[in-house]
Order: structure tokens, then C-alpha cells, then sequence
């Protein structure tokens, strides 16, 4: 399976975010963030609508949507463990919504053509195998005028500050794809074939910064990495960091987890 000149298998991610599903339905970073209620902006009202949260993980996003009686939402992860933290009969009791959850990567959905009104996916397009098969897919499980809202790691357009960013990422989680830039998720969509009214970069998901041991601990990569991303962090010097949007304080520095935020309509004429 080709993951950006590595080879691991889709398993190999779905085995390691398993393993450490937990760390995810309690991480402050997940739960709630600026761009979750950007979206839910933008999206506008959702009643009624079918929904799918593609790497949906512990389902902090497809969750945040029940309060607005979408007809259905569904629920899509390889990682049995995450999908295991979803209590679908429980949800759909206290919401009144039809929920499921359905094993699988986002590089083959096994899901009707044409049968969402928005597809969505956070925080997880950088450990995809294949992001333009998954794109291809999330578009083909959109109905004319549905839409695909892609919240993502952003990777910057500089390419010497991408690879430093690539490299603090990957100590960060050795499961790291990549982070795609703002403009490349445009021509992504649009080579998918949809329109692309909102590309939003320079984001965060954690305005106050998240301290780079606290990083660490969500991931579980050990106190070692956390000291080699301080290490490189410090190496690279204040410039490097501020491009990067890291500050420092009381001697830690402070990760804002940047993120672009895409929106594609399906064109009406499409299926
Ligand atoms: C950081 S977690 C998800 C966060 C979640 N979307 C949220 O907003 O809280 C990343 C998820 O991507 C899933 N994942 C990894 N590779 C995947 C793939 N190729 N297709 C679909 N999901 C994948 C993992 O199993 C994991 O649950």
C-alpha cells in the first residue's frame, strides 16, 4: 500500500489508533474546537440530512451534529476499538437519529453512491493511505449538491518548512501521512470534480496552544519524543517557530495544531 514513498499498511494505523482510542475520546483537543463550529456555520442547518464522518475516530464531529435532528449519521473508521467508543443504539435513543458505524477505510467505502448530503472528515486525512482514492470515494457518496468538509493538519506551502513540519510531526506520530496545503486541497477537490466555495488555512484547533508533553501523551509517543521535538523545536530557532505558529511559555513550547478547512458542493448535474 503506498503511504508517501513508505510502505505500512492500512492496518498498521488502524491497529496503532486501537491501541490508544481512549486518549482520543478524552482529548481537549478533539472534543471541541474553533473549526467544528466554524463548520457547523457554514454548513448551516443539517435537519433531515444524511450524514457520514469518514475516520471518524471516538466520533467527536458526527456527534456534535445530533443536537440538530439530522435524519441519520454514520459513523466510518477502520480501528474497531474507536468505533466501539460510538454507542450507536444509545445516541440514536436520546437523538432520535438513525446511527450506525461501519468498519472501513476511507480509501474504499463500502456505502451506496449518491447517498449523503455531506460527508465530512477531521483531523485524520494525513494518515490516509491514498487521499485522492479517499477524496474520489467521499465525492462519490455525495448526492448532487451534497458536501465534502475536510478539517485537516495544514501543511505549509513552503517546502523547507513543510519537511521541518513533516519531520516534528512524524516524532509526534510515527503514523504521519502527510499534511496537505491549503491551495493542494483545491485542485484535490477539483480534480475530484466538485466545486470549492471555502478554503480556509491558518486555523487551529487549539487557539491557547497545547504543550508539546501534553501533545505527546494524546499520541502516546513517550516522554523521548516529546524531549526530540523540544530538541528540534529549539534548534530551529524563534523565526522557524513563529511560521509555524509555536510560542513558548514557563519553558514549554505550545503546539496550536494548525488546520485548513475545506467545503466542495457535488455539482447538481453529477452522481
Ligand atoms: C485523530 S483520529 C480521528 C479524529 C476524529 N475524526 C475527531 O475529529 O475526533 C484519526 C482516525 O483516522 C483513522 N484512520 C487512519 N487511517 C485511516 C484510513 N486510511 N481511512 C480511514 N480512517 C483512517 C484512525 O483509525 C483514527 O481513528
Amino acid at each position: 500500500v503506498r503511504k508517501e514513498g513508505r510502505a505500512i499498511s492500512t492496518n498498521a494505523a488502524a491497529e496503532r489508533f486501537g491501541a490508544i482510542a481512549k486518549n482520543y475520546a478524552t482529548s481537549e483537543v478533539h472534543r471541541s474546537s474553533p473549526t467544528m463550529t466554524m463548520l457547523h456555520e457554514l454548513l448551516g442547518p443539517v435537519a433531515g440530512a444524511s450524514l457520514c464522518d469518514v475516520a471518524c475516530g471516538a466520533g467527536h464531529l458526527g456527534r456534535s451534529f445530533l443536537a440538530e435532528d439530522p435524519r441519520e449519521v454514520v459513523f466510518v473508521d477502520p480501528a474497531e476499538q474507536m468505533l466501539s467508543l460510538i454507542d450507536a443504539s444509545a445516541m440514536a435513543a436520546d437523538s432520535r437519529v438513525a446511527v450506525r458505524t461501519v468498519r472501513a477505510v476511507a480509501e474504499r467505502l463500502p456505502l451506496p453512491d449518491a447517498s449523503f448530503d455531506v460527508v465530512m472528515t477531521r483531523l485524520a486525512a494525513h494518515h490516509f493511505t491514498d487521499i485522492p482514492a479517499a477524496v474520489a470515494e467521499m465525492v462519490r457518496l455525495l448526492r448532487p449538491a451534497g458536501r465534502l468538509a475536510i478539517i485537516d493538519l495544514e501543511g505549509p506551502p513552503d517546502p523547507e518548512l513543510a519537511r521541518f513540519n513533516h519531520e516534528i510531526e512524524l516524532l509526534h506520530d510515527p503514523t504521519h501521512g502527510r499534511s496537505v496545503s491549503r491551495k493542494e486541497w483545491i485542485t484535490l477537490l477539483q480534480g475530484a470534480g466538485i466545486n470549492v466555495p471555502v478554503a480556509r488555512g491558518g486555523l487551529t484547533e487549539a487557539p491557547s496552544g497545547v504543550p508539546v508533553g501534553r501533545w505527546c501523551e494524546i499520541t502516546a509517543v513517550g516522554e523521548e519524543a516529546a524531549a526530540a521535538i523540544r530538541v528540534r523545536l529549539t534548534e530551529a530557532g524563534p523565526e522557524v517557530r513563529g511560521q509555524l505558529g509555536i510560542r513558548e511559555r514557563g519553558g514549554e513550547y505550545l503546539i496550536p495544531v494548525r488546520t485548513v478547512l475545506v467545503v466542495g458542493v457535488k455539482p447538481l448535474g453529477r452522481i
